[in-house]
């Protein structure tokens, strides 16, 4: 039997931003491809994000959803732009709360990561900080469909912090989302303003490290004016290898370009404009999988300079000790623990890790699978049985909420 986790802080209160979390797990932000009609979110995702919500009281930060239709449309990933959307979101905001626990989103624009065929579909430039694409592959898509990457102008990037604005206080705002997290992970287009290598850009937004990180600083500032700074967190993922990052083998060693991102937030703590936390991904994870090369890089110095609360996420329930995991949790009083590949099975995770319960395998062939229900809100709760492949609940269609 797995470790029974209810005698580490993983269950001791902690508050995060403006928020009073009953746990520390966190739900880290998972893109499942459940939207249909207009990247709407559904009724399904309404009930899988109910089954998180019930008896658990901690912090679900849900998938990554788009600022709006210029940062990537793709088929099934929810937008924050429109009426529907917004209201649609905040439908599922109200049955977390209801059911007792605490909500984030993820806002995201996806810059060179995106398809450019799509955007060429709806006239939409394929832009990112530097004309650098992130794999041969891409060029040759981008280039057939008469869509080549170029770089932003620096009124593009503005626009950009715009949309993250806009998108933000909706979020807040008519949502009722508790937190926005801007991702400047896995390579989106926040993390390739940060990188060198997709970062080449010679005015004030390219060059040092200082001018790389203006995007994502600017843009939350401009966030944190209108909704807050404890209503505002980032997610970073320095080791990634996911969509061209460069882990280790950056230019610029990730301790030292992100320890500058990570110390105007401390600075901005200390100065009374603390935001609710940093996500950071472990160095062993790339996106969604192990890394190859399982790296273990000490992450300590993350601590040394970011003194706030902060998520750690990447295969930490791995593990039927949860060595790894414990360590992390009881080593001081602000760490939470962000877990995404085994919520995805198991909708009663936090009442599973609490007793020892083993935890029911995930299956990667159902984690982009939608709109099916199947293996999205089938998964039992401990004790129970899972809901049949060929019942109704699995083959209904999911419908828009708005
Ligand atoms: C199906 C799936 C979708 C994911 N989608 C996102 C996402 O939208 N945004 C993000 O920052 N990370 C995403 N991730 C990464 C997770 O948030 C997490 O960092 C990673 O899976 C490591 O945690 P784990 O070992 O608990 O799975 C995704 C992971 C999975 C498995």
């Amino acid at each position: 039997m797995p470790a029974a986790l209810s005698n580490t802080k993983l269950f001791k209160e902690i508050k995060v931003g403006n928020v009073v979390l009953k746990n520390r797990l966190v739900f880290a932000p998972s893109t499942r491809i459940r939207c249909v009609d207009d990247n709407v979110a559904t009724d399904s995702m309404l009930e899988y994000y109910s089954q998180r919500a019930k008896d658990n009281g901690g912090l679900i930060i849900v998938e990554t959803t788009f600022t709006g239709k210029v940062a990537a449309t793709i088929p099934g990933i929810p937008v924050l732009e429109t009426e529907e959307q917004v209201q649609g979101w905040k439908k599922i905001v109200e049955a977390i709360h209801e059911n007792g626990s605490k909500v984030c989103l993820q806002i995201t624009e996806l810059g060179r990561s995106a398809l450019p065929q799509v955007l060429k579909a709806q006239n939409i430039p394929f832009v990112a900080p530097s004309a650098i694409y992130f794999n041969e592959e891409s060029r040759k898509v981008a280039e057939g469909c008469g869509n080549p990457l170029r770089a932003l102008t620096v009124d593009e990037i503005h626009d950009a912090t715009k949309r993250f604005v806009d998108a933000a206080k909706k979020a807040i705002e008519i949502a009722k989302f508790d937190i926005v997290e801007i991702h400047a992970a896995n390579m989106g287009l926040m993390n390739q303003f940060l990188q060198e290598e997709s970062n080449q850009r010679t005015d004030e937004y390219g060059g040092s490290i200082e001018n790389r990180s203006r995007f994502v600083l600017e843009t939350l500032d401009s966030i944190a004016k209108e909704v807050g700074f404890e209503r505002v967190a980032v997610r970073i993922s320095p080791y990634s290898r996911f969509m061209g990052g460069q882990s280790i083998d950056t230019k610029t060693n990730p301790v030292v370009n992100y320890g500058y991102l990570l110390s105007e937030l401390e600075r901005r703590a200390k100065g009374g404009k603390k935001i609710a936390y940093v996500s950071f991904i472990e160095p062993r994870i790339s996106a969604d999988s192990a890394s190859k090369e399982l790296l273990t890089p000490d992450s300590s110095w993350v601590n040394e300079i970011w003194k706030g609360v902060i998520i750690r996420a990447g295969n930490l329930l791995h593990d039927e000790n949860y060595t790894e995991l414990k360590n992390f949790v009881d080593g001081d009083d602000r760490t939470l623990i962000g877990a995404s590949r085994f919520y995805t099975s198991n909708p009663d995770l936090v009442n599973r890790l609490k007793n020892g319960y083993p935890l029911t395998p995930y299956d990667r062939s159902t984690f982009y699978s939608g709109p099916s229900n199947w293996g999205y809100i089938t998964w039992p709760v401990y004790g129970e049985k899972s809901i049949a492949q060929d019942s109704e609940i699995s083959n209904a269609t999911p419908k828009a909420l708005v």
